[in-house]
């Protein structure tokens, strides 16, 4: 297989590497910058070699190098400066998203369309209408980091192993975001009944600003290596058609009482893409919570 990484930055680079040594596919990875990409993708073939790994990887500016690829991820755009939100980037990086898809897809029109850019639903939302894609072909990466950051928080609180922990987070990738305790658990049993509300609403609070705290820690630089490493493990699932089912913004028909809309939700995926949306019964609360998620996500795409 083949899989087309737009945006050889932090995120798009460590991509790459990650794909190549997990033996999934062959990368082709494109920037705008005139011999990034290259630079990258021969420092990458050189570790690789001391690996003793021999998957390809291109660098480029020249999209027809991209050409039949089976996924496109698209990580190009600016990242979050501290104080910044997500929203903060919807203009410029509307363009570079727009431009990117037009670019790629008509040269890989069989390709799935996977979405890193922020602010993430929206340009999940745009990258699709853009492409002339069927919905169930674009895909947005969120939910995997934001329910692994979950995951980190409550295994660092209990002392013991994420590995035993599984936390369930819908709704847009932003302030809004909906960690759902209820629907947490460590082998089965929700963490409701293993720590405190206090506990639980810090943990929460941490989730939703998992990504600002660490923008603020490293003053100029945004997190990849959770990023990288959840689109790869969404890459996996689709190219090796594993049907995991993951948290990822998908295109809702009605599902969760919302339609026309991309936006965090557990979805099967596989090599036909987001191929089944599942739906968790929510209490009236939870899902009062989900459409403000969705109705933020909705005024953004209005900006469009
Ligand atoms: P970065 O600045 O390190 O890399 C972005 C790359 O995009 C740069 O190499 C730049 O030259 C390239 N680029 C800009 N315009 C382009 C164009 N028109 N065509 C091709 N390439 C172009 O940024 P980083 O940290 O890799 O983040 C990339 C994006 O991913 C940001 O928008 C960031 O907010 C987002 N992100 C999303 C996450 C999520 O959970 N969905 C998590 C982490 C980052």
């Amino acid at each position: 297989p083949k899989v087309t990484v737009v945006g050889a930055g932090n995120v798009g680079g460590m991509l790459a590497q990650r794909i190549a040594k997990q033996n999934l596919a062959d990368v082709v990875l494109y920037d705008i910058v005139q011999g990034k990409p290259q630079g990258i993708a021969l420092d990458l073939l050189q570790a690789h070699t001391i690996s003793d790994l021999d998957r390809q990887i291109i660098g480029t500016n020249d999209y027809s190098d991209t050409k039949d690829s089976d996924i496109i991820v698209v990580t190009a755009g600016l990242p979050r400066k501290d104080g910044m939100s997500r929203n903060d980037l919807l203009r410029i990086n509307a363009s570079i998203v727009k431009d990117v898809v037009q670019s790629t897809i008509s040269l890989s029109p069989n390709a799935i369309l996977l979405i890193v850019t922020n602010p993430l639903d929206v340009m999940t939302y745009l990258a699709w209408q853009v492409s002339g894609l069927p919905p169930q072909r674009v895909i947005g990466m969120a939910g995997v980091l934001d329910a692994a950051r979950f995951q980190t928080f409550i295994a660092m609180e209990l002392k013991i192993s994420s590995a035993d922990i599984y936390t369930t987070v819908l709704g847009g990738h932003g302030d809004l975001m909906l960690p759902l305790p209820r629907l947490s658990t460590v082998n089965g049993v929700p963490i409701t009944e293993l720590l405190s509300q206090e506990a639980i609403t810090r943990l929460v609070e941490r989730t939703r600003n998992g990504g600002a705290e660490i923008v603020q820690l490293l003053q100029n630089g945004s997190a990849y290596f959770a990023p990288s490493a959840a689109v790869n493990v969404m890459v996996e699932s689709i190219i090796s058609d594993r049907h995991r089912v993951l948290p990822a913004a998908a295109y809702l028909t009605g599902e969760y009482g919302l339609r026309d809309i991309f936006m965090g939700v557990p979805v099967q995926l596989g090599r036909q893409g987001a191929e089944k949306i599942v739906e968790l019964k929510l209490l009236d609360e939870e899902l009062a919570a989900l459409h403000a998620s969705a109705a933020s996500i909705q005024a953004n795409i209005n900006l469009l």
